[in-house]
């Protein structure tokens, strides 16, 4: 797994019980998935399609160091698929782990075209 950002956790990522939020977390998680398909696949007309199960598995507080994973799982004909992991550094614990997010390449149209790992 390719561990690239690291973000520290503030107040307006906390949600009514003092942890970080759901929603940002995840919004995390597909932003660096976005940032690592851009990268492979040398373009950012992409999206996301499709995200396999999400479970919570630890919390994180104010001021947590968290570290994400983004790791390739499989190449299709206009899609690729990702693996995701959020830590935290300063529990040492998994935040969350992601294990398919599907990304499809898209063309002028926002259409899936081929991408460049395509047979
Ligand atoms: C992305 C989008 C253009 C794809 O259109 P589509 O008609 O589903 O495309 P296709 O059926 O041709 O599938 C394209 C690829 O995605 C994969 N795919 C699409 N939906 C999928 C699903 N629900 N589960 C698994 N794979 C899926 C297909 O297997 C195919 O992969 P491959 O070419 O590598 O074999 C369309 O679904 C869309 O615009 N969705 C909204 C995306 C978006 O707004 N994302 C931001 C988050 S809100």
């Amino acid at each position: 797994m390719e561990y690239g950002t690291q973000r520290m956790v503030m107040y307006p990522h906390l949600n009514a019980a003092g942890i970080l939020f759901g929603g940002v977390t995840l919004s995390w998680i597909v932003e660096d998935a976005i940032i690592f398909a851009t990268n492979m696949l040398e373009t950012n007309k992409i999206a996301a399609v499709k995200m396999s199960e999400v479970s919570f598995q630890s919390a994180a507080n104010i001021g947590d160091i968290l570290l994400s994973g983004v790791e390739l799982v499989r190449t299709g004909t206009t899609s690729i698929t990702v693996k995701c992991e959020l830590r935290n550094k300063t529990t040492d614990k998994v935040l969350v782990q992601v294990d398919e997010i599907i990304i499809v390449a898209l063309d002028f149209n926002k259409q899936p075209t081929k991408h460049k790992f395509a047979k």
